[in-house]
């Protein structure tokens, strides 16, 4: 459900060189077999529209902002992310859309699983049907 979508604050250090954000073991609840990233993203596109049957994620604003639309089915949340130091961990069973890209932003993706797109949930009625069985 949305209660287990919880923003983690990525502990960073500073001082007059700038800052410098580190992700290691127990940052994040799960280890992270893969790493990706969307840039050059149209401010009129949207990305996402899928759930994962086992995937977790955690999305990170590395540069600029956007905004994240969670779902479980029920309950549909609308969460900005602008900051470099804070990741929104989405389970699994979470269906998410991605959009209002800044111009220069950098949407980096922690993710649980290999790539596999058979556990990807892409079909929105499929979703809401695996929601309700
Ligand atoms: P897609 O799932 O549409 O991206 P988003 O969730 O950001 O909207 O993925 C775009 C393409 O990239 C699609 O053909 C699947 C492929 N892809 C990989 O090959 N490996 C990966 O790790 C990911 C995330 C996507």
């Amino acid at each position: 459900t949305l209660s287990n979508v919880k923003l983690i604050g990525i502990p960073k250090m500073h001082d007059e060189r700038g800052f410098l954000a580190v992700i290691e073991k127990n940052t994040i609840p799960f280890a992270i077999k893969r790493v990706y990233y969307l840039y050059d993203v149209p401010s009129d596109s949207y990305r996402g529209g899928h759930a994962h049957k086992e995937q977790h994620s955690v999305i990170i604003a590395l540069s600029g902002s956007f905004e994240v639309l969670v779902d479980d089915g029920k309950t549909k949340k609308r969460i900005m992310l602008n900051k470099p130091n804070l990741g929104l961990l989405i389970p699994t069973q979470i269906w998410r859309e991605i959009d209002n890209f800044s111009s220069g932003a950098v949407c980096l993706v922690l993710a649980s699983t290999e790539y596999n797109e058979a556990e990807y949930i892409r079909d929105y009625d499929d979703f809401k049907n695996q929601c309700l069985g």
